[in-house]
């Protein structure tokens, strides 16, 4: 996908609030309506106030579809819970920059699981602090709101990091894809294509619609 602007926008549904009791049924429907990866928020109570699900849930969701698992960790410490997550089926890792001392250690632990590597950045953290992983890296998840919850505006300033990341991407040849989270919409995902994102991560405006295959195809301008 790498950066070929005639290439469409993947979709990566949040399940965060989806309802828990129906998990099996909200994957298998999602999956049916043509998304790209499976986007699962773990959250601690430290890292964010919210507490979601550990390593019991992807491994309850990795047998129900065989769709990419995206797991991201809004924990702290996320170097002792990598195993867990890899053994649980997890196909790609996303660790927040603002959560570790040593970044490019914890990302080669997970590429040392077979998993690929993610870094996240917070609104407030600049590209500069993750320059040093970008050859490494498989993904940078660019946070368009302050991780912790759905439902939440895009702060459109964001955007602008997800631009120097193309261009570094460009300049450097490296290869990792860029994905935006949070706030993603009908409205406002344009904003995102615009500045050059390769998958959009998508919670509340496909878990709440009635219809995920009118929603996802919205999102992907079909
Ligand atoms: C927020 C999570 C998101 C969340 C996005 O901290 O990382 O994945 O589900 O939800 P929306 O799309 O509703 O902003
Ligand atoms: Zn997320």
């Amino acid at each position: 996908m790498k950066g070929g602007k005639k290439d469409m926008v993947k979709i990566a549904p949040s399940i965060l609030q989806a309802d828990f009791a129906k998990m099996g049924d909200v994957i298998k429907d999602l999956e049916n309506a043509n998304c790209d990866i499976i986007h699962l928020d773990v959250m601690d109570g430290t890292f964010v106030n919210a507490i979601t699900f550990g390593p019991k849930m992807v491994r309850d969701i990795r047998k129900v579809t065989t769709l990419p698992l995206d797991v991201h960790l809004m924990i702290v410490n996320p170097e002792k819970h990598i195993e867990k997550f890899a053994n649980a089926g997890a196909d790609i890792i996303t660790i927040h920059q603002e959560a570790v001392d040593n970044l490019e250690e914890c990302l080669n632990t997970i590429k040392s699981k077979g998993v690929k590597s993610s870094v996240s950045i917070k609104p407030a953290t600049p590209v500069a602090a993750i320059l040093d992983v970008l050859p490494i890296v498989d993904m940078v998840l660019v946070m368009t709101v302050e991780p912790g919850k759905g439902g939440q505006s895009l702060i459109e300033e964001t955007l602008d990091k997800v631009k120097e990341l193309k261009r570094l991407r460009e300049e450097n040849h490296y290869s990792y894809d860029i994905q935006v989270d949070g706030g993603i919409k009908a409205n406002t995902k344009d904003k995102a294509i615009s500045a050059g994102v390769d998958i959009l991560v998508v919670g509340s405006a496909i878990t709440s619609s009635s219809d995920y295959t009118k929603a996802i195809k919205e999102l992907k301008g079909e």
